[in-house]
């Protein structure tokens, strides 16, 4: 059995990783945390407790592991890369002050503690195809200033305190229950729903731009398993890189007119977003993932398609 918080339940992954840990550790407190304006409704309300923490107060997220014991934390809470800049204040306060509260009540209760980087963490400077696991990390972006400082900060707390800190570098995570929000990544999400509506897609990205991404239940899969993961093993902790697919807006355009043969999409560039994606990798290797903890993605770009067509389909009300 096992007691976990999720920090930032009712966001793209926590609510769904809430849902799937509830099925994992039956029996277990499996609370949903949540900030004011953004609380958990339906299944993800109805299947198991549910406590308002906000990461940037220490005492709310030290109140709810006292209350259910909690003993494994996932710290979800972020502003994604394009909406972080916009509000960089914001991000660092989240992404960095919210992420020491949790290590510091982590450290005081013996918690084991998640937080996801990202392919944000790399920059310019960066080998950008197959991006190794241990390289040049100076990012262009705050989203991935604070990003690194997580990673660097998650293994201090491990290396000086013991907390069992560990982490991967999710690509950009594709997923049919909730939207991201501010991402750059996000246009690989909003064709599916273009081409499901029928609508034509405007993609803010342009051809040749290649980065990861990843179907969220192998995002899912990954954070379950990299916590599991036999730590004796591990040599690296935070952050493994991960990967299942890279592909340019053409490449996942002419997949969906594979099996929506009608489907558009033109351009309308997004300079912000563009310029974000042009200092991320390309592809990043994922070895030390593989040898350390045994990852294996599942979903390649065809599996993937045929998945979110036909769950948006039925989440939209569209016959096919
Ligand atoms: N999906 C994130 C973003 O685009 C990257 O991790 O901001």
């Amino acid at each position: 059995m096992k007691n976990v918080l999720i920090i930032g339940a009712t966001g793209q992954i926590g609510s769904e990783l809430t849902m799937k840990l509830r099925k994992e550790y039956p029996g277990g407190n499996i609370v949903a945390g949540y900030i004011k304006g953004a609380e958990p409704h339906d299944e993800l309300l109805q299947s198991g407790p549910a406590a308002e923490v906000d990461i940037t107060n220490a005492d709310q997220i030290a109140r709810a592991v006292d209350t259910y014991h909690i003993d494994t934390i996932y710290n979800l809470a972020a502003l994604l890369s394009a909406v972080a800049e916009a509000r960089p204040q914001l991000a660092w306060k989240i992404g960095v002050g919210g992420l020491f509260n949790v290590l510091e009540v982590a450290r005081e209760k013996g918690c084991a503690v998640f937080t996801p980087s990202s392919i944000g963490s790399f920059g310019l400077s960066t080998p950008h195809v197959k991006t190794p696991q241990d390289t040049i990390q100076r990012p262009d972006t705050i989203y991935g200033v604070t990003k690194v400082t997580g990673e660097l900060l998650s293994d201090y707390y491990y290396h000086r305190f013991g907390v069992d800190t560990r982490s991967v570098r999710f690509p950009g995570l594709i997923s049919y229950t909730t939207l991201p929000g501010g991402g750059t990544t996000d246009y690989a999400v909003d064709i599916y729903y273009s081409a499901v509506r029928g609508e034509e897609f405007k993609c803010p990205i342009k051809p040749g731009t290649f980065m990861d991404m990843m179907y969220m239940p192998d995002a899912l899969r990954a954070a379950v398993e990299i916590m599991e993961a036999d730590p004796t093993r591990l040599i690296h902790r935070n952050s493994f890189n991960i990967a299942s697919m890279s592909f340019d807006p053409e490449i996942i355009a002419a997949k969906i007119k594979e099996y929506v043969p009608e489907f558009k999409m033109s351009y309308e560039l997004d300079p912000l977003r563009q310029a974000i994606a042009d200092s991320w990798p390309d592809s990043l290797d994922d070895t030390c993932a593989r040898q350390e903890w045994d990852w294996q993605p599942e979903y390649d770009l065809d599996a993937m398609t045929r998945h979110m067509l036909s769950h948006l389909r039925t989440k939209l009300h569209v016959d096919k």
